[in-house]
């Protein structure tokens, strides 16, 4: 995709002009009430952020690996931080700004890369 953060921005556009609502299909979802599903390319592009920290490689180099997870349990953690029950205030805060959606797809994204441990 050339530029997937702008093409992401033209189909909200779209979608809140109410035109096409129900023929996106993560709109359609959230109408429903069911759970936000991730989207791999927001999730590439927040994990910016978190790889500057965090070893794409999986290495563990004082700062755990976070690739390969099962999607679950990488949202189970991040609310763990949102809502403080982990101890790390550096995740806390990041955890804090991050949206449902934003922490669905940074589990899609992360848990699609493989540790090469
Ligand atoms: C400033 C450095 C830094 C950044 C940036 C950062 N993290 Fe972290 N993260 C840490 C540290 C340090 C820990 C370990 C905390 C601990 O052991 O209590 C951690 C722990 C985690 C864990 C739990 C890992 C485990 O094995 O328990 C997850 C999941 C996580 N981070 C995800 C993210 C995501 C997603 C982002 C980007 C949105 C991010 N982190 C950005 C430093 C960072």
């Amino acid at each position: 995709m050339p530029n997937s953060a702008a093409v992401r921005n033209l189909i909200a556009a779209i979608a809140v002009s109410g035109a096409v609502l129900g023929s996106v299909p993560h709109m359609t979802a959230r109408a429903s009430g069911e759970p936000s599903k991730g989207d791999r390319a927001l999730g590439e592009y927040l994990s910016s952020e978190c790889v500057t920290c965090h070893q794409l490689s999986g290495q563990f180099k004082g700062i755990p690996p976070i690739v390969g997870w099962p999607e679950d349990s990488f949202v189970e953690i991040m609310q763990e931080y949102q809502h403080k029950k982990r101890p790390n205030q550096v995740m806390q805060m990041i955890a804090g700004r991050l949206s449902e959606e934003e922490i669905a797809s940074l589990a899609v994204y992360f848990g699609s890369l493989k540790s090469s441990r």
